[in-house]
């Protein structure tokens, strides 16, 4: 006990959180899979709820205090009517509350420049999911969500699986794995992986749909910081961030950041890269599939006092057919509380540039690094990176 409070303290005292996992709190069976992450720091504590039940989902709680609580009511959550079957208590220590739904895989050919033809869509809601409990790993403090399609007619899923694996993080940090995010103890990643699945067309795309749920007086933006060549994430030149803002301030509560590439290895390499492209925003008033541990949250209020937006974010290029030859597919993004992580030039790249310009110049070049706001319609297209 004495270990475990002056541990806390540690991490305390170095901007960190105590973190804790628990599979199905409160309830016995494993059918269903929802996985509590509870990560208390000074004076807050961040909630994330993972879940199958329904799309894959994650709620993000944030409560004052350090001894704000999850109340499951199991009965209710299985039921037709889960509304209200997820709670937090005290109700009142909430300060913010937020979801990200995957709700569905496109996948899709490019049989022109102008024509893509779709393959039937993969509703995530209608898979079925393994046990998170054998994956659960108390140390490195990760799991995994591995399902496939309930019922799969063109047998793609027989050799294959689509994963959504969960980290979460006690400190600040940099992925030792590429894409080598950089990451908070207020931030938690999530992989998403395919792997095995048999494509239906002769050079696929596939494409990952994610929906955020947002509280009324928040309003979502998706910026693209583009950064020159480093050596963390090399040939990698963009980074998205789905922030979220409060209308009245402007004071980002929430973000999902992603860097513009998949992998298609498991031990990722820079040839390994897939390129990653980014859709618009389509705001506000999108329906939201049945996922019932956000509507176990949030209740019916979802889409009247609560606003949905969506994104697709695709996985293909120009570069030839990594999937199809690989058959794996992975991409990673950071889900958390406050700010998005912020990469600053690598060492490396610096002192190139310092040698080369001459350390005024690169004191320059840094502090203007460009930063273009990528929000609603007016973004649509990228160009492909070279
Ligand atoms: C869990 O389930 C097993 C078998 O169904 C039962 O024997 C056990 O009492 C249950 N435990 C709790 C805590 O409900
Ligand atoms: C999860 O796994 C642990 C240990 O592996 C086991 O004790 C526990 O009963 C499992 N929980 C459920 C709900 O299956
Ligand atoms: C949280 O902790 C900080 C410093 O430890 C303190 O300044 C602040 O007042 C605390 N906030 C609350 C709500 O207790
Ligand atoms: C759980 O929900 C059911 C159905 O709504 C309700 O009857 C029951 O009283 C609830 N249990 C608790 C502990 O709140
Ligand atoms: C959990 O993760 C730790 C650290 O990454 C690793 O050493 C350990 O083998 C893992 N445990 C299991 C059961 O996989
Ligand atoms: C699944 O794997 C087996 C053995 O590796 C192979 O024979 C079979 O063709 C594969 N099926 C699909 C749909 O890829
Ligand atoms: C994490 O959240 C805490 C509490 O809201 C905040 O004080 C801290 O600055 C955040 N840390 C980072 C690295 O964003
Ligand atoms: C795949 O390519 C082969 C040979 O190029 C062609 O015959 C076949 O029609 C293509 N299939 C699809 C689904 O495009
Ligand atoms: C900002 O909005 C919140 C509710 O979302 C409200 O409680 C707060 O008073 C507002 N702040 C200002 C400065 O208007
Ligand atoms: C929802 O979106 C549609 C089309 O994008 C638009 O015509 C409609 O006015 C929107 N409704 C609301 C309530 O914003
Ligand atoms: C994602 O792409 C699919 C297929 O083109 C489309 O039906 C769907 O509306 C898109 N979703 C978003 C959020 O753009």
């Amino acid at each position: 006990m004495r270990q475990l409070l002056l541990l806390a303290g540690l991490l305390a005292a170095a901007g960190g959180r105590e973190v804790w996992m628990q599979y199905n709190p409160g309830w016995n069976g494993s059918s269903v899979n929802l996985l509590h992450v509870r990560a208390v720091g000074p004076n807050d504590t961040l909630h994330y709820i993972w879940s199958s039940i329904g799309a894959p989902a994650v709620l993000l709680v944030v409560t004052e205090g350090t001894s704000s609580a999850l109340h499951v009511n199991w009965t209710q959550l299985l039921s037709p009517t889960p509304d209200g079957a997820i709670r937090i208590e005290p109700a009142g220590s909430v300060v913010y509350s937020t979801a990200v739904v995957f709700t569905k895989v496109f996948e899709y050919s490019k049989a022109n420049v102008q024509e893509e033809v779709f393959y039937p869509t993969y509703d995530l809601s209608d898979f079925s999911w393994d046990s998170v409990n054998r994956t659960l790993n108390h140390t490195a403090l990760t799991a995994e969500f591995v399902g496939g399609p309930a019922t799969d007619p063109s047998g793609s899923f027989s050799n294959g699986s689509l994963a959504f694996r969960v980290t979460a993080y006690e400190t600040s940090g940099r992925d030792e794995t590429l894409p080598s995010l950089l990451h908070t103890a207020n931030s938690s990643k999530v992989e998403f992986v395919l792997a095995g699945a048999a494509p239906r067309g002769n050079s696929s795309w596939f494409a990952l749909e994610v929906a955020t749920v947002e509280e009324a007086g928040v309003v979502q933006r998706l910026r693209l910081a583009r950064s020159i060549d480093d050596e963390y994430t090399p040939t990698i030149f963009e980074t998205f961030s789905l922030v979220a803002e409060s209308r009245n301030d402007s004071s980002t509560l929430s973000f999902l950041q992603w860097k513009a590439t998949a992998y298609g290895s498991q031990a990722p390499k820079r040839e390994d890269s897939i390129q990653c492209h980014s859709g618009s925003l389509k705001a506000a008033n999108w329906t939201l599939p049945r996922s019932s541990i956000v509507l176990a949250y949030f209740g019916e209020g979802v889409g009247s006092t609560y606003t949905i937006s969506a994104v697709n974010i695709s996985f293909g290029g120009e570069d030839g057919n990594i999937y199809e030859e690989k058959r794996y597919l992975s991409w990673s993004a950071l889900l958390g509380f406050g700010q998005p992580p912020k990469d600053t030039f690598s060492p490396l790249v610096i002192s190139i540039m310092a040698v080369a310009l001459g350390t005024p110049m690169v004191l320059l070049v840094v502090g203007s690094c460009v930063v273009l706001f990528a929000q609603g319609k007016r973004y649509t297209e990228y160009e492909p990176i070279n």
